[in-house]
């Protein structure tokens, strides 16, 4: 054995990983180079330091107790699209004002491997089956469009809002790929920027990592709270400063609905003078697969579903509204300065989640298993543990119907959170800003279809509607193309008009 590899076996023996070299002897020299190179850049002590934390943690969130120490967000530093509307506007202009000042980013999360939706490709690079077959990063990439020109018109200021898209090592090649064959939707490529978040190993629940076959460790994404120490890494805080950037969205890739550096949102944040941000929606039932923002032992902290019990989640106000209702939709404010505190100081402090996996290996034979119950863990990171650093941490509350619809599952009957559903959720938001501009829809016979239509044949199917994001970012402008016109469904608008297509015409 060569001293390099004397030197890989004891530190192996040394943090009780040996077994990794199990097949060493039946390995091709081609194999073995990968397994050595694949080793030779990890730090085991480090990774049974995070393995034993990870585990304490998960014990303790087991604990009853935490029912106890779960308070709701107090009122005064909520702030609600619906329950604050005469501030609406103010906090929109104070965002378009950052924006067109070039001090706003947005921040995609998109490392996910999309397990639940069942693809091999990166979700946003999905289609939902739009009139349009846009994917979801199209559909951000034109709201973002549309956001600089609404900023540039309002202020008469040109501007952009550079796009930072975190992918992982299942990810990366093609995210860049998509978007270099699609001309990056019409951006500047030289305001998207691609930045790859770290990889940890599977381990078994003792603590050893797991072989997925003979010469490769079981590998995933170290959670999308692996973005601070991929933003440090990969010195994208220093692209942020030289580019003057002040406020960041950071936001997950899933959501259809999501307004990408909404200005209402980072307005609102920016008036509070707050570091930190997040949007929620209320929930809108205790067993709903979204995180609670709340106080756990004073501090603000999302609450994930599978961390929370079932009592707690069902627990309501006097008002009978959940106690805990204030559902995470993923889209965080941060102050550039509150982000570099975290990468520069709290990011060592986070620890990591596990989620229990059925993780496929390779056993003493050789042979590979896929287990059909959970038989190890993952160790992510998520976004939002360092709300609890944040000085002034701020809520604010949207509406689901307009802002939340994420892709998480693949389609089958009365499923949720699906293309079907993500799909409705966008059409019949477009069907709605027409009628608020003061259009119609008709049927076949040339008669109204009521604002609320009613279920035909026991199906709720929307309105066929599409609005393109580069003619209208939130429901604006749209007056003058539908006020007082009548429209057959399917209807699309876009850049080079109104569109009625007759029925199954698409
Ligand atoms: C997430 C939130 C949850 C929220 C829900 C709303 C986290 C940890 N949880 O849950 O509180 O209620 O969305 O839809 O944020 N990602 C990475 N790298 C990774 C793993 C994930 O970038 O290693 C990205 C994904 O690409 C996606 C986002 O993070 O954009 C959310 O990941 P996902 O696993 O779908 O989170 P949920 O469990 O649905």
């Amino acid at each position: 054995m060569d001293p390099s590899t004397s030197a890989l076996k004891q530190r192996l023996a040394e943090a009780g990983q040996s077994h990794l070299l199990r097949f060493w002897d039946e390995l091709s020299p081609e194999e073995r180079a990968t397994l050595k190179l694949d080793l030779q850049g990890m730090d085991f002590q480090e990774l049974n330091s995070f393995f034993k934390k990870a585990m304490e943690l998960s014990c303790s969130c087991k604990d009853e107790k935490m029912d106890s120490r779960m308070e709701p967000v107090p009122q005064e530093v909520l702030g609600s699209v619906t329950r604050d509307r005469e501030n609406v506007n103010c906090w929109e202009q104070t965002g378009l004002e950052c924006i067109s000042q070039g001090k706003v980013a947005v921040l995609l999360l998109a490392g996910g491997q999309g397990t639940r939706l069942g693809v091999s490709y990166p979700k946003g690079m999905y289609d939902v089956g739009l009139p349009s077959h846009k994917t979801l990063f199209q559909i951000q990439a034109e709201r973002l469009l549309k956001l600089q020109h609404l900023a540039e018109e309002k202020l008469g200021k040109k501007c952009s809002i550079p796009w930072y898209i975190m992918t992982s090592g299942r990810t990366m090649e093609s995210t860049q790929d998509f978007f270099s064959r699609h001309k990056y939707f019409g951006l500047d490529k030289n305001n998207v920027v691609f930045f790859q978040q770290g990889m940890l190993p599977a381990m078994d629940y003792h603590g050893k990592i797991i072989l997925e076959s003979k010469c490769k460790l079981s590998m995933a994404p170290d959670g999308n709270g692996g973005l601070y120490r991929a933003l440090g890494k990969h010195a994208i805080l220093e692209d942020m400063q030289r580019r003057g950037i002040d406020f960041i969205h950071v936001y997950c890739v899933d959501n259809i609905l999501v307004k990408v550096a909404d200005p209402a949102f980072v307005g609102f944040c920016v008036q509070k003078n707050a570091d930190c941000g997040a949007k929620v929606v209320e929930k809108s039932n205790p067993t709903e697969a979204v995180g609670v923002v709340c106080r756990v032992d004073g501090h603000y902290q999302v609450v994930e579903y599978s961390e929370i019990t079932l009592t707690t989640a069902q627990k309501r106000s006097a008002d009978g509204r959940l106690m805990f209702n204030a559902g995470n939709v993923a889209n965080h404010f941060f102050s550039f300065s509150f982000l570099k505190d975290v990468v520069e100081t709290y990011e060592p402090k986070l620890q990591h989640h596990v989620a229990q996996k059925k993780i496929p290996y390779v056993d003493s034979k050789g042979e590979i298993i896929t287990p059909d119950k959970p038989n190890g863990i993952k160790m992510e990171k998520f976004v939002f543990d360092i709300f609890h650093f944040a000085k002034t941490f701020v809520v604010y509350e949207v509406l689901r119907e307009d802002e939340f619809s994420p892709l998480k599952n693949a389609d089958r009957q009365d499923g949720k959170d699906t293309p079907t559903t993500a799909r409705h959720a966008l059409m019949s938001l477009h069907h709605r800003w027409v009628l608020n501009a003061g259009g119609h829809f008709i049927d076949e016979n040339g008669t109204r279809i009521p604002a609320i239509p009613s279920l035909k044949d026991g199906t709720d199917l929307p309105i066929k509607c599409e609005i393109s994001p580069l003619v209208s970012y939130g429901g604006e402008g749209i007056e003058a193309l539908v006020k007082d016109r009548e429209f057959h469904p399917t209807l699309i608008i876009d850049e080079s008009g109104v569109h009625q297509l007759v029925k199954n015409g698409l």
